[in-house]
């Protein structure tokens, strides 16, 4: 049997199939990463079906040629993630667990993946892509209105701000090259809608004495903070 080989450029990167055996930083080109994809219902409950999130999906070239992007100008068509290899005696099963993805509009290409290291062989990869066909999948968007869709959808799974947030620090781990400005540029925007937790918890220097304080631990923190 051929080995079966899965790149995760979303949320696989972080969080991996079951049964991987092999787990190799690296690129596929001929692809950009985007936020054009929205989400009802999927792996990642980043939204509802009233307030959709937004996931990442891959626009090929010869397409993303023909969009009015902003950021093509600036930008290759390379994508950093992870390959994973799946133990041989498993493969069926994680095809399953995956196909729920496809339900979500994602189709399967094959493509060559280039490891980080590059004493290693590539490697031929199956990915899951939100091709521009499928009824979730929404085109060129202005970066804020992602960002503020992003900012405010809220799904089962947890925040969708969580998911980029987490998708960029992944991309930061991987290895040295491989940024992704739609990624930090989304994040960028984002951060600056809601300020971290530290910020929003405190308080005007004039509530300080309004606050009701619990411990003295508590106390020596809030003077600490002013
Ligand atoms: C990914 O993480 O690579 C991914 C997850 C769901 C659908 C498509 C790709």
């Amino acid at each position: 049997m051929q080995d079966f080989w899965l790149f995760g450029y979303g949320s696989l990167i972080w969080k991996p199939p079951p049964h991987f055996d092999q787990r190799i930083p690296g690129y596929i080109e001929g692809y950009v990463r985007r936020f054009w994809q929205q989400v009802y219902f999927s792996e990642d409950h980043r939204g509802t079906p009233n307030a959709p999130g937004r996931v990442v999906t891959l626009i090929e070239r010869s397409f993303w040629a023909t969009l009015d992007d902003p950021q093509r100008r600036t930008e290759r068509d390379v994508v950093w993630g992870v390959a994973y290899h799946i133990i041989p005696s498993k493969v069926e099963e994680v095809k399953e667990y995956l196909d729920i993805r496809e339900i979500n509009g994602y189709s399967i290409q094959h493509t060559p993946f280039h490891p980080a290291d590059s004493s290693l062989a590539s490697i031929h990869c199956l990915v899951y892509i939100g091709m521009p066909d499928n009824p979730q999948f929404l085109g060129v968007q202005p970066p804020q209105d992602i960002a503020n869709t992003i900012n405010a959808s809220v799904g089962p799974s947890g925040e969708n701000r969580e998911y980029l947030l987490h998708l960029e620090r992944a991309l930061e781990e991987l290895c040295p090259d491989s940024h992704d400005e739609h990624i930090t540029d989304l994040a960028r925007r984002v951060r600056a809608l809601t300020p971290p937790l530290r910020e929003i918890r405190r308080p005007p220097v004039h509530d300080n004495a309004l606050r009701k304080v619990r411990s003295t631990e508590e106390q020596e923190e809030i003077e600490k903070e002013g």
